[in-house]
């Protein structure tokens, strides 16, 4: 497999000696819930979206030990306009994809929309297969003050949880859409309201920046921030957006490479040389 592959090679290609080990439960190596609980209020950490076993490699290779299995991979990966149609089974397969491609990163699962609405039942049993199929160390749920109720059943059940209040893009198209949510008051209830219930760390999309500094502050939670300003314990950017992979990107996501072009060009260079038979 690609993700092993590279991590047996040594720079001269060849297979690395390594002293024996033994065998280890995978997850035990990786980073805990507790332990990203406890980097409250100390140094910002990076968070990055992945979905498959490379890209996931390259994240924990560049020191992001927190990966997110994004429902964003409806977006960027699956082709689809929006989130909603994403399912259980495809946030296993692709936390499982990431399972691979990492060994120390702690891997949250985005619990899909229609995966924890209806019940706690249906969202234990949900946060369940992310943990037991797909490798997950913690999942995320969408929502405040309602979702509330999901996120102590699952907490309860010693899945990690981390709540995600502001823009909350499954539901997005029946309130104000992306806009920056403002509202003060209903912004802490929710945020209180999802610490209380027993999550280990709150995202906070697109909030007030003001708004975000008071809720970093009240909450002895991590803050998670997208497009939510400076002062946020931890920052997160979906993979895609931040590697410069497709033309557009959302304003508050800073593209640190061209990937999508660098791609086209390669693609392009290679079309050219089959055609003018300089390759092979
Ligand atoms: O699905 C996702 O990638 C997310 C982040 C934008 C926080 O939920």
């Amino acid at each position: 497999m690609y993700a092993s592959a590279r991590k047996k090679r040594s720079d001269n290609g060849s297979e690395s000696a390594r002293p024996y080990e033994p065998e280890k439960n995978p997850a035990v190596r990786r980073l805990t819930a507790g332990a990203i609980k406890r980097r409250k209020a100390k140094t910002a950490f990076p968070i990055a979206t992945a979905y498959d076993a490379p890209f996931a490699q390259f994240v924990e290779d560049a020191g992001i030990d927190v990966v997110l299995v994004g429902d964003s991979v409806g977006n960027v990966v699956l082709g689809y306009e929006e989130t909603t149609p994403v399912t259980v089974d495809d946030i296993v397969y692709h936390t499982k994809a990431v399972a691979r491609g990492t060994s120390r990163a702690h891997i949250i699962a985005d619990m899909p929309f229609g995966s924890y609405q209806v019940s706690n039942e249906e969202a234990l049993r949900s946060a369940i297969r992310f943990v037991k199929e797909g490798g997950a160390c913690s999942v995320k749920l969408e929502g405040g003050v309602h979702e509330a109720d999901r996120v102590r059943a699952i907490a309860r059940a010693g899945i990690p949880v981390v709540g995600h209040i502001g823009v909350t893009p499954q539901t997005a198209g029946l309130g104000p859409g992306f806009k920056m949510r403002t509202h003060r008051e209903r912004l802490i209830e929710d945020a209180r309201a999802i610490e209380e219930a027993g999550a280990y760390a709150i995202v906070l999309e697109v909030v007030d920046h003001e708004v975000s500094r008071e809720i970093t502050a009240l909450l002895t939670i991590p803050t998670i921030g997208i497009g939510s300003g400076p002062h946020c314990d931890a920052q997160v950017l979906v993979l895609h957006d931040l590697l410069g992979m497709y033309p557009h990107s959302p304003p508050f996501a800073k593209r640190y490479a061209e990937v999508g072009r660098l791609a086209t060009e390669a693609l392009g260079a290679f079309a050219r040389d089959v055609r003018e038979r300089t390759f092979p």
